[in-house]
């Protein structure tokens, strides 16, 4: 069968190459690759930034947001032949620390997770794959493509979680979030924000393109004007900020109302650095009570959120979010940037 793979850390070495059939071993469902998402850290590690093989391997297969139909399942499962998944991420460390030992491996503490199609085990993005029943999630069979959304939806079902988590140390009822990015993550952010009655600010850069349509359309308003008056007119409780560039992290840092909650979600490339005004940010936080948090991957419980999110939706919507549909034999294709993309995804069958 065929699979979308690389050399981690090579530049270029991004090939579809013949690989063996994987086999279901007990527990596992025997799956057939619909379809990939990429993303920024699918970039990064064709790039050769990021990235590494499983052992004894110098290839690793790609692709950690998925989608698939289910081909086998073992007895008893809960899922069946023709059922839409989606495969976990993560998987625990083999220690395990004590939040890989308690699930969250979103939150292991000892850094030695694998991840499908990242760190150390090969990825979704082939025409077969296999998986454990325990890190498979059900994709409601009416969201077709749209289901390769599950993985970028449960990271930021887990950002809400955490967000709530960490507003309900006090009395906490937000009503507006300002979401700074206007890429996938963020218009899933806003999405699951309007879903969840709060007025949603959306700030990004382009006034032209999908995105302002995007954001409109779920009932949020576009902003494509600075942090600072976004914040002044939309006064925000909650910032998630999608897009890791350090002057609007650090702008958004400072852009809540008292006792605000922002949660970082993106993944910034290191290096470079940014004259900040150390004790005005520090006295702005402990004087208004506020929490910045990070919060990256997502276990279970998050997938299933994820899941209800996806189903509640409207398709229309999310089908809009998926800009170009790539064959996996011209893999290559989804990786040159286009101002029009939002999400692209690669079809594996
Ligand atoms: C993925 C996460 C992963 C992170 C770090 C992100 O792109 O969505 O699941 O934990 O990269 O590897």
């Amino acid at each position: 069968m065929r699979a979308l793979t690389v050399r981690p850390l090579q530049r270029g070495s991004l090939a579809v190459a013949t690989v063996p059939e994987p086999e279901a071993g007990e527990g596992e469902l025997l799956v057939e690759g619909v379809a990939i998402g990429v993303c920024g850290t699918d970039k990064e590690i064709v790039r050769g930034d990021y990235g590494w093989a499983p052992p004894g391997s110098d290839r690793l297969v790609l692709g950690h947001e998925s989608l698939g139909r289910v081909l086998e399942a073992p007895a008893g499962s809960d899922l069946a032949e023709g059922d839409l998944v989606a495969g976990v991420v993560r998987r625990p460390d083999p220690v395990p620390c004590g939040a890989c030992a308690h699930d969250e491996w979103d939150m292991c503490r000892n850094g030695r997770y694998t991840e499908r199609g990242i760190k150390e085990l090969d990825g979704y993005g082939s025409q077969r794959w296999t998986v454990p029943e325990k890190y498979a999630v059900r994709v409601a069979a009416h969201l077709g493509l749209a289901g390769v959304l599950m993985e970028p939806t449960s990271v930021v079902a887990k950002a809400w979680e955490q967000v709530e988590r960490v507003g309900e140390r006090a009395w906490f009822e937000p009503e507006r979030v300002l979401v700074t990015g206007a890429g996938p993550i963020g218009l899933l952010a806003a999405m699951i924000g309007v879903q969840r009655g709060l007025d949603v600010h959306v700030l990004d850069l382009v006034d032209d393109g999908p995105k302002p349509g995007l954001v409109r359309d779920l009932g949020a308003t576009y902003h494509h004007s600075s942090v600072e008056e976004v914040a002044k007119a939309a006064r925000p409780d909650v910032v998630l900020e999608a897009t890791g560039v350090g002057s609007l992290v650090f702008d958004a840092i400072t852009a809540t109302t008292p006792y605000g909650v922002v949660c970082l979600t993106g993944v910034s490339s290191t290096g470079r650095t940014l004259p900040i005004d150390a004790g005005g940010l520090n006295r702005e936080l402990v004087l208004e009570n506020d929490a910045v948090i990070g919060s990256v991957n997502a276990n279970t419980r998050h997938y299933r959120a994820a899941a209800d999110a996806l189903a509640a939706a409207d398709l229309d919507w999310l089908e809009r979010l998926i800009t170009r549909r790539v064959p996996l034999e011209r893999a290559a294709r989804a990786f040159e940037a286009s101002e029009e993309d939002v999400k692209v995804v690669i079809t594996l069958t």
